[in-house]
């Protein structure tokens, strides 16, 4: 037997049906913000994540799906959604009509991590990202948009991590104050953080590995070097999610795993899903677009991990199966072939209806019935076709009606 892959993962009937509430849920709340949705190719040119999550990071260095393609052009399964976004904002003048465009999209993700609970090798994120407005008003209503989408969804205990990661301006001086500390504490570093600590010292800050933790743990926080305009910015991102009483903690070692950030950054964590706390994060990109090749327009976004808003979402598959309304057990082959012309119109004006047609027993398709959880059975058999009378059975209450068969269909909406 073929399996499929390790770190993929067949989303089964049975819990598509949360997937598709979630979905539901997720696109009323983002359509009344004013996005539109997007959707752009699964495979793109390498080239596109490598300049815009940067090369240095795990994701462009460990975890793509990257081949070339039969004309040996290199293409990759897309670890993300953002730079597909940017590309698409870019590509298609977007900003042209109106710089200001709010987008989401929801879909499959591919990396190439150590797979474990919470963590796949394809998985799902929502995101949404807002070209065009410089206003840090706009990072506090992008984090208002996540905990109302996590409120719908019953998630309890949401707290934004927050911080500013500062701008081309700023980022420089911290830099050289991190590096000089990372040079004074190089044995103690791990592999990855030894290389990095030159080309990008500030993902040293994200290391999970405990001697690192331990010997950068008196390292500088960027907090401390904002230019006034970075740290402006943050102070009335704060006071809005203050004022819109948004539960948030400033975290100044918070870091993000792809270089194209700037400015705000921020990570919904939660107990609830042990070692991958992390459910969403996101935050400005304000260079990304002109870096790739773009004009210059300031962008903010998030991306949410399905699977993982999904394991802490309080929600009950059991609410959202779609059981049918209908079963009809018919007996005899023109029973059946009449009842089987009753379904399709039922079916058709939306009441779900079950049947079978391999010649089952009167026994063995009440036992279906009772399987599928049909709230009715309408027994049709040689006599209830003789008589003009079928008998409607509540499967619930255990009570049975006499529907003429004249006019079933309106005969039978009108009761169920
Ligand atoms: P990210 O933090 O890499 O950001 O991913 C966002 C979320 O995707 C994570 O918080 C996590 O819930 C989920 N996630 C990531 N990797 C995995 C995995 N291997 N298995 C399951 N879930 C995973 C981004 O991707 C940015 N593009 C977000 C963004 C949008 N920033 C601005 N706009």
């Amino acid at each position: 037997m073929i399996q499929l892959i390790r770190g993929f993962k067949d989303i089964l009937p049975g819990e598509v049906e949360v997937w598709q509430h979630v979905e539901k849920i997720t696109r009323a709340l983002f359509e009344d913000f004013g996005f539109t949705e997007i959707r752009t190719p699964i495979l793109e040119r390498t080239e596109l994540f490598k300049r815009s999550i940067g090369e240095e990071t795990d994701i462009v260095e460990k975890e793509m799906y990257t081949f070339p393609d039969r004309k040996g052009d290199l293409i990759t399964l897309r670890p993300e959604a953002t730079a597909s976004v940017v590309r698409s904002y870019i590509q298609h003048k977007m900003y042209a009509t109106d710089p200001v465009r709010k987008l989401y999209t929801i879909g499959p993700m591919f990396r190439r991590e150590r797979p474990q609970k919470g963590r796949y090798r394809q998985f799902y994120q929502i995101n949404a990202e807002v070209f065009g407005v410089t206003s840090p008003l706009m990072d506090a209503q992008v984090i208002l948009l996540i905990t109302k989408l996590f409120e719908r969804l019953s998630i309890p205990d949401v707290k934004a991590h927050v911080n500013s990661l500062g701008c081309p301006e700023c980022r420089p001086k911290f830099n050289k104050a991190l590096e000089d500390v990372l040079e004074s504490v190089k044995d103690k570093l791990c592999e990855d953080c030894t290389r990095r600590s030159g080309k990008n010292p500030m993902r040293t800050l994200d290391c999970k590995v405990p001697s690192c933790r331990e010997a950068l743990s008196d390292a500088p926080s960027i907090s401390d070097f904002l230019c006034t305009e970075c740290r402006n910015h943050f102070e009335t991102f704060i006071s809005s999610l203050e004022k819109m009483d948004i539960p948030f903690k400033v975290d100044k070692r918070l870091v993000r795993g792809l270089d194209y950030y700037t400015r705000t950054t921020f990570e919904i964590q939660t107990e609830m899903l042990g070692a991958q706390n992390a459910v969403a994060g996101g935050g400005r990109y304000d260079g990304l677009v002109k870096a790739l090749g773009g004009p210059e327009q300031p962008a903010i976004g998030f991306g949410v991990g399905f699977e993982r808003l999904i394991d802490i979402a309080g929600l009950n598959v059991e609410d959202f199966i779609n059981k049918p309304s209908l079963y009809i057990a018919a007996l005899g082959d023109r029973c059946v072939s009449e009842a089987f012309n009753w379904q399709c119109l039922f079916n058709l004006e939306g009441i779900r209806t079950e049947m079978d047609l391999g010649g089952k027993s009167l026994k063995s398709q009440m036992k279906r019935a009772d399987r599928l959880d049909a709230m009715h059975v309408l027994i049709f058999g040689e006599n209830e076709l003789e008589s003009g009378f079928a008998i409607l059975r509540n499967m619930k209450t255990k009570e049975q009606t006499e529907i003429s068969i004249n006019n079933i269909i309106d005969n039978i909406k009108k009761l169920i």
